[in-house]
């Protein structure tokens, strides 16, 4: 990961971005007073629960819980990281991203990306002129069509082709090798991919980032990669997500292994394929995928290294299954790869086949219940041992909860005596104004109105006295304070985003979309009556704690008549007298 980049910067970008007009683009939207309304694109539904706040400059999902900024929404429905969608949004709002500190790379990658792909034109161009690399795709049963729309090409055997063509200079051998594409000998550098048919990696988008390389004359290994580069880092891609994307909603992923299988694939109208590039899949692997998708189905062997890497695959997805997402495991017959099995079966047969596709949940207690004796409790003991620690990484939610019971029905055992999760009643859809059914403390009163609206803080007066204070929460009450006192016309966005590696963001965000009185009037009432209910609660609690007035002294004695003084004219503000 790059450095972070300047709060100022996001805030700035936020601000000159109208999520309206952002999710506009790609959701239909319509009024509904001061909000604006849409059916989900995050889950299925019939009736809109999907609101948009210009004010908050903020999108909410009470259907589905899903919520976020601009940059947010970007990342969700498109499936980009955090830097591209600012950098997308950026380059709508006619801003430069800065170059973070303390990241590695400084040398602008322009020059880099221009090079890729002139590299991939070069590679294509040479396809023609080769009939022996074309005949081999033939072969592979690849149309001219689906070739070209891969970007697939030929690099050709001898030794400096590209170079020649490319190279010639410091600058641009410097940029071949940056690029990764040269090796480096005792007599100087060659080509690094000779007589290989060359498949283009993009990245998510759309721009060359690495390439695979097939060996057709049985010279070195099967396959070789790009290395990793500036642009390039394997264990953080997916071969084919950018075309697969482009071609529309993606209602599922469908993970392989190889780039012939995904190009096979698409070949046969499975155009949602994407593959690993010949690695166990990684924790970003599984978060890309499910970013991009709601169910992904992992493809694999059915040897012993598919179950291995089936197994992986299931660990690095566990922590990604938030809710509405899923994963799925299909098992080819040995010997079978996605490409031959496509081909064997046809379009028709390979559809039902992946309806065979098991659920996440069913490998995983297969998978374990294999190793251990179920019908000995020493074994189902075993079970919950090794159970526990995978499911222990799942996200809080219903699919945590129900595999939680699954095992204890599983081990006939109840976990929540062991600090398992309880079972939770069956889940109920939220409806606007239960907010997860969290009790309005004063705390939760006060930390939602200035989320939701941080011009509020000067009503806070000064807070010192609330140093010290036992309610929880209090250091975050003071802490946003502080932020709103210095940039008061932020939106909710905006505070959100300058908080997006904070402990208690989650928090906030779902007290940024509690039902509150719109009226400025009302909600600056409300919010000092939350704060002012915590300043007495503050000052009750130390009088509690001072010693019996008979046992006080001089000091004690003017604190405690302080105090008092102080809770009496709380209560008179509370109810409505003093001030
Ligand atoms: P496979 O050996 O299963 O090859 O490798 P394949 O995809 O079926 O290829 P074809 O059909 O023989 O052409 C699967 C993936 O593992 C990586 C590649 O990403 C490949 O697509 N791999 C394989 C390598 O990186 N190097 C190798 O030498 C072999
Ligand atoms: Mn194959």
């Amino acid at each position: 990961m790059s450095g972070r980049l300047p709060d100022s910067f996001i805030e700035e970008l936020l601000s000159r971005t109208d999520i309206v007009d952002i999710i506009e683009r790609r959701v239909s939207l319509k009024r509904a007073g001061n909000e604006w309304q849409a059916l989900c694109p995050f889950h299925d539904e019939k009736s809109p629960s999907f609101t948009v706040s210009p004010a908050k400059q903020f999108y909410h999902c009470f259907g589905c819980g899903a919520h976020g900024s601009a940059i947010g929404f970007l990342m969700q429905f498109e499936g980009l990281e955090f830097r591209d969608a600012v950098e997308d949004l950026a380059k709508l709002a006619g801003m430069e991203v800065p170059t973070t500190e303390g990241a590695p790379r400084q040398r602008p990658r322009t020059g880099l990306f221009e090079m890729m792909e002139k590299a991939s034109d070069w590679f294509q161009a040479q396809l023609k002129t080769h009939p022996p690399a074309v005949e081999y795709l033939k072969q592979r049963g690849l149309t001219g069509e689906i070739c070209a729309e891969f970007g697939i090409g030929y690099a050709p055997a001898g030794w400096d082709g590209l170079m020649k063509a490319l190279g010639g200079d410091e600058t641009r051998d410097g940029l071949l090798r940056r690029a990764g594409l040269l090796s480096d000998g005792d007599k100087g550098s060659y080509d690094k991919f000779r007589d290989r048919v060359m498949f283009p990696i993009h990245d998510r988008r759309g721009r060359v980032i690495g390439f695979g390389g097939r060996d057709i004359g049985d010279k070195g290994p099967k396959y070789l990669n790009s290395p990793e580069t500036e642009l390039f880092h394997k264990g953080h891609e997916l071969y084919g997500l950018f075309l697969a994307r482009k071609r529309g909603r993606l209602e599922s992923l469908l993970v392989v292994e190889g780039y012939m299988d995904v190009v096979a694939l698409a070949q046969y109208g499975f155009g949602h394929a994407v593959a690993t590039l010949g690695t166990a899949t990684t924790p970003e692997q599984a978060g890309l995928l499910l970013r991009a998708t709601d169910t992904v189905i992992y493809c694999f062997d059915g040897d012993e290294a598919g179950r291995k890497a089936a197994w992986k695959a299931l660990q690095a997805t566990l922590p990604k299954l938030t809710g509405g997402k899923q994963a799925k495991f299909l098992f080819l017959p040995d010997g079978e790869d996605p490409d031959s099995m496509v081909r064997k079966l046809g379009r028709e047969k390979f559809e039902k086949l992946l309806a065979f596709a098991q659920p996440l949940s069913d490998f995983l207690f297969d998978h374990l219940t294999a190793e251990v004796d179920m019908d000995s409790l020493d074994g189902r003991a075993k079970l919950v041992q090794l159970a526990r620690p995978h499911l222990d990484t799942l996200p809080q939610g219903v699919f945590r909860d129900m595999m939680m019971e699954r095992l204890e029905s599983l081990a006939r055992y109840h976990l929540r005596d062991t600090g398992g999760t309880a079972p939770k009643p069956a889940p109920q859809r939220r409806n606007r104004g239960e907010e997860g059914a969290k009790a309005r403390t004063p705390m939760r009163l006060a930390l939602a109105h200035l989320v939701q609206n941080p011009g509020l803080a000067p009503a806070a007066g000064d807070l010192g006295d609330l140093l010290g204070s036992e309610v929880p929460g209090t250091d975050l009450l003071l802490e946003l304070v502080d932020i709103c006192g210095e940039r008061p016309n932020m939106t909710t966005a905006q505070m959100l985003e300058m908080l997006r590696s904070h402990p208690s963001h989650d928090h906030l965000a779902k007290l940024a979309v509690w039902d509150l009185p719109g009226d400025v009037e009302s909600s600056t009432r409300e919010f000092k009556d939350s704060i002012g209910r915590l300043r007495l609660r503050r000052a009750e609690d130390a009088l509690a704690a001072l010693p019996r007035i008979i046992d006080q002294d001089e000091g004690q004695r003017a604190e405690y008549r302080a105090l008092q003084r102080q809770v009496t004219a709380l209560k008179d503000q509370l109810r409505g007298r003093g001030n």
